[in-house]
């Protein structure tokens, strides 16, 4: 099967991984499966979202093994010049920096999303955030060759551009409809995507979910490929995929229209 650019395709990523032309991707923003069952995870936060959480593949074999299988795959479809940033909880966190650095690539920040959640734990302090790696392929002596946007507005001081490593940004509130429990905040995709990418690069998203890094491809004029394993949940990503890009048709019609009246 030939994959074509702006597409998501309902497939195993190491399947898809393959068929990606060597050397093409821009940027790896990726969300992996946690590696831990769901269910528990659910029941021990007590989600209302179960069901959906079901939907979600999730890795049954040695994780270890299964994320170096696909970072290599990925490496190779990356541009030499390329970065990436990986989503991970804490207890695979071993794993991904360990397989990250036996790949070939070099950790650039280790990230930390601080997100609020209001739940009740006995014994235990609430886990209230994320880690997301940052890293590119380039070596330390051609760095200068990463893409590096530094948009003000993501400055933690009003006027000086302090790039801080930890972000304060807040969970969707994901009312009615398909929740899905992982979705990932658009106001974190999009602040990736803003400073480690240009217009019309390619970003690779292996596994998908309900597609919040493609919806920020659409809004930033990036391309994108993103495969997602389980149906429904791909499903979900299409629908919301659609939705942005009529958004983006509407915008885009209603300015041409506003330059054609402004020109009579
Ligand atoms: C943590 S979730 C991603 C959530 C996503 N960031 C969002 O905003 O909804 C990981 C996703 O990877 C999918 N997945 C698991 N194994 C996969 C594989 N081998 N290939 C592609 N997708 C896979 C799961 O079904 C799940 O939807």
């Amino acid at each position: 099967m030939t994959l074509s650019i702006n597409e998501i395709y309902n497939q195993d990523c190491l399947e898809g991984l393959d068929q990606i032309k060597s050397e093409t991707v821009d940027l790896l923003l990726t969300d992996p499966p946690f590696g831990i069952d769901f269910d528990k995870v659910g029941s021990q936060y007590n989600r209302k979202q179960k069901e959906l959480g079901r939907l979600y593949i999730e890795i049954h074999e040695d994780y270890y093994d299964f994320t170096l299988q696909w970072l290599q795959a990925a490496w190779k479809a990356m541009k030499p010049t390329a970065s990436g940033f990986i989503f991970s909880g804490w207890n695979r966190l071993g794993d991904i920096l360990n397989a990250l650095t036996e790949t070939g690539f070099r950790l650039v920040n280790h990230l930390i999303w601080k997100y609020q959640f209001g739940v009740f734990t006995k014994k235990r302090f609430v886990t209230s955030h994320y880690h997301i790696l940052y890293f590119t392929k380039l070596a330390a002596k051609d760095d200068n060759l990463r893409t590096f946007n530094r948009i003000s507005e993501y400055s933690s001081s009003p006027g000086k551009l302090y790039f801080e490593d930890v972000w304060r940004i807040k969970r969707d509130y994901q009312k009615g409809g398909d929740k899905t429990p992982t979705r990932l905040p658009l106001a974190i995709t999009d602040k990736c995507i803003r400073i480690a990418s240009n217009e019309g690069d390619l970003v690779l998203e292996p596994f998908l979910g309900s597609g919040s890094v493609v919806l920020s491809c659409i809004k930033y004029n990036r391309r994108y490929l993103g495969f997602e394993i389980s149906e429904p949940i791909f499903t979900i990503a299409k629908k919301r995929i659609e939705e942005m890009r009529n958004q983006f048709e509407e915008k885009s019609n209603k300015l041409d229209n506003w330059l054609i009246k402004t020109k009579n």
